[in-house]
């Protein structure tokens, strides 16, 4: 993210914004999204992969239309697992063929709907939706590229919740007792489906690339087998997404030109190693892209020491806007921002105004003891994974993305209101 620097009040400023300013305009809390970071980001991955792949951002992370329209300009794919985020993407002007749909249970509707307007891609999940999409494309008289998603059987090294490719869970089929080849055998007979490759995602935060290598290793055998009992060169592979960001100083993330030789490297060698022809390889990076880009900013309600312990920082916000410190126990940092201190840290733990004890914000943080209501705190790298998993718990108001590029700020996801939640009850 672009540096923040601080101007003669001690306030911190973000393209060329003073935070305060903007707490003012917009209120909150919000999440401010560097736009022009955003771009880069994108500009990197596309860079890094060359023409001869495809960067498919995960709209998961966090989508809008506005995110939208910067991923068509800088020239990426998108990866939507819901009619949801399709519609946002069809709505905002994406070509149907540059979008992959996803899901472990997609409805009947999101497939009609994803098959009729021509996406590029549906990865397969199970051999009821190979019948599924199946029978849909025939229906509608289309062919529809599909690729299969399997499990290689790897453990990543990160949160259980968001590890995906050892066996116990519920997503993909699995490459070991023959799941995968027999899901190959299946789709290779039906006329309405193209299968055009594998897909493997093996999770989230990751640093480490050896599952990565792993991953590939087996994909690329199940093409070989592919190639032998069918006589068929698959010609794609997608390796997903799940490259690591820093959320605090001990993370070391990778570059996106590192990654992408290092995939590349490792998909070359198991492919000569199997005399196949390299395939175009796709990879779908959701919070390497978008999560660095934004930070929550929360202002200060109430300041609560607890003799011995700590101090506990409430504010305005908490675990409906960033639920992933209470669900998966994430690292965030925290810093004040309206004003510098010369006061003492003294040990906080930051926290929401939700009702449980484990609307948690920041676990541990050291902030001057002199923090005072009012003060403006601002936790980065909380573009992926928070404003999209946000909810309305204690009917709270979902706060807005505001984009900040250089000198200027505007909304691209507004705050909602209490009409907004009234609106959906009924009587
Ligand atoms: N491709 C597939 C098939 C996925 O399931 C995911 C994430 C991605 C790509 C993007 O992964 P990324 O590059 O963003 O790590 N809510 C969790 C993360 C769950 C991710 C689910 N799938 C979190 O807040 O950490």
């Amino acid at each position: 993210a672009r540096t923040v620097t601080r101007n003669t009040d001690g306030a911190a400023e973000v393209g060329g914004l003073d935070v305060r300013d903007l707490a003012e305009e917009f209120g909150t809390p919000a999440y401010f999204l560097d736009e022009e970071d955003f771009r880069a980001r994108c500009h990197a991955w596309r860079d890094a992969f060359g023409e001869g792949a495809d960067v498919f951002y995960a709209g998961k992370a966090f989508l809008s239309r506005a995110v939208v329209k910067w991923l068509f300009e800088e020239g990426l794919n998108l990866d939507v697992c819901s009619g949801g985020e399709l519609a946002v993407a069809l709505s905002a002007g994406m070509p149907a063929d540059r979008i992959a749909l996803h899901g472990n249970n997609k409805s009947l509707e999101e497939i009609e709907r994803a098959i009729e307007v021509g996406v590029g891609r549906i990865v397969l999940d199970s051999f009821q939706e190979i019948v599924r999409v199946a029978h849909v494309a025939e229906r509608l008289g289309k062919r529809q590229r599909v690729q299969i998603r399997v499990t290689v059987g790897v453990e990543a090294h990160t949160h259980e919740f968001i590890a995906t490719a050892h066996e116990d869970q519920k997503f993909g089929l699995a490459l070991a007792g023959g799941q995968a080849a027999e899901a190959v055998r299946r789709v290779l007979k039906l006329d309405a489906l193209d299968l055009v490759g594998i897909h493997s995602h093996i999770g989230s935060q990751i640093f480490d690339m050896a599952g990565f290598e792993v991953a590939a290793r087996r994909v690329v055998s199940l093409l070989a087998e592919v190639r032998d009992e069918h006589g068929v060169e698959l010609p794609e592979i997608d390796l997903g997404g799940g490259l690591g960001i820093a959320y605090t100083s001990e993370d070391d993330p990778a570059e996106p030109h590192d990654i992408a030789r290092a995939l590349r490297e490792i998909v070359t060698r198991e492919c000569e190693a199997n005399r196949l022809g390299v395939p175009r390889l796709s990879v779908e990076p959701g919070r390497a892209i978008v999560g660095p880009t934004a930070f929550t900013l929360y202002e200060v309600g109430t300041v609560k020491p607890l003799e011995g312990l700590r101090t506990y920082v409430s504010v305005d916000g908490g675990m409906s806007d960033n639920i992933r410190t209470a669900l998966y126990d994430a690292e965030y940092s925290v810093s004040l921002v309206s004003r510098t201190s010369t006061a003492e840290p003294m040990l906080a733990r930051v926290v929401g105004k939700h009702c449980e004890s484990g609307d948690i914000v920041v676990k541990d943080a050291f902030l001057p003891a002199d923090l005072a209501p009012g003060d403006l705190l601002a936790v980065p790298a909380t573009g992926a994974y928070c404003r999209s998993m946000a909810s309305n718990y204690n009917h709270a108001l979902r706060p807005p993305v505001v984009a900040v590029n250089d000198g200027g700020a505007r909304v691209i996801v507004r705050r909602e209101t209490e009409d907004d939640l009234l609106r959906l009850d009924v009587g």
